[in-house]
């Protein structure tokens, strides 16, 4: 039996080197690199080209070693296996940091002491009580849910936006199509959560990203297609929208020609929000194949029909 994995752009050899001290008899093998394809038993992978999982006819499980698994809707068939989740503690934790910092970067003005900066101007900016900076998470999902706890938690208004009314501590919820605009229309901080599917795909259109105040701001840490790039542009442009935050993009790397690179209201980091480490997502990934060798259940399972 082997291991087959892969771990897109971001190279698998810190996972090569946990797997194999936590399963030192197993055979594990880095795609491209795989010499027989019936050995494989586990594909331990993320952003895999697709047509290579449905080539490999012993497939037990696919093991997802990022939190999205968006790119399994390349596949045009994929083998009847379980696919499983990666849920990984210091991921959450850190996507939670990132935002709690570009958060308080534009409730404290950082943006604009910058600017002052470069003009040697000395001037202190005012800003509002802290329960009056409102910020709205989008996807209330395990990563949105930490994220808008710990917002909360400082004493920041938060609220997001579900599809079906559901209970929710400190937070203020909107639900459904009728209640997204009031979502929009009250906040300083829309930070974008939502995994990518076909129904979330361009999501943040023209209209919808219209429909915050003007001069706020927007942070992507889900998947840059869930924002129409061209709506972003153009909101961006005109000054509707007062900053973007961008750490995923539809297409990465990002070209070096890409629009956003340059533009002034926008700050990019490359998908850094939080990185998965082998170090700690490991334990979950192994704990799951030895689940499925005792013949029991992995999870937490991967939905093909939701798309997360
Ligand atoms: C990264 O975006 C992941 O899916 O873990």
């Amino acid at each position: 039996m082997a291991i087959l994995l892969y771990n897109g752009e971001f190279g698998a050899d810190d996972w090569y080197l946990a797997l194999q001290a936590q399963l030192p008899d197993e055979t594990i093998y880095i795609y491209p690199d795989v010499p027989d394809k019936a050995e494989v038993e586990f594909a331990a992978v993320w952003n895999i080209p697709p047509g290579e999982l449905i080539s490999c006819p012993n497939l037990r499980a696919i093991l997802l070693l990022g939190a999205g698994g968006d790119f399994l809707m390349r596949e045009t068939s994929l083998p009847p296996v379980p696919i499983v989740r990666l849920v990984d503690e210091t991921v959450v934790f850190d996507m939670t940091q990132y935002c709690l910092y570009w958060v308080a970067h534009y409730y404290r003005r950082f943006d604009r002491y910058a600017l002052n900066q470069a003009n040697s101007h000395w001037q202190r900016v005012e800003y509002p009580p802290i329960e009056r900076y409102r910020v709205g998470i989008l996807g209330l999902g395990t990563i949105g849910t930490q994220i808008a706890g710990a917002l909360s938690t400082l004493g920041y208004s938060v609220s997001a936006w579900v599809q079906t009314q559901r209970d929710a501590k400190q937070i203020k919820l909107y639900s459904g199509a009728g209640q997204f605009q009031e979502f929009m229309a009250n906040l300083d901080v829309l930070i974008n959560v939502l995994p990518l599917t076909n129904e979330t795909h361009g999501f943040l259109d023209i209209e919808r990203l219209k429909m915050l105040p003007k001069e706020a701001k927007v942070i992507n840490i889900s998947r840059g297609a869930v924002i129409d790039d061209e709506a972003l542009r153009s909101v961006l442009d005109s000054g509707h929208l007062g900053a973007a935050v961008l750490d995923v993009f539809d297409q990465e790397p990002l070209p070096p020609d890409h629009w956003a690179w340059r533009h002034p209201r926008v700050c990019i980091t490359p998908h850094a929000s939080g990185q998965t480490y082998a170090r700690s997502a490991v334990k979950g990934l192994v704990a799951n194949i030895q689940r499925i060798k005792r013949g029991e259940q992995p999870f937490p399972l991967y939905d093909q029909s939701k798309g997360y």
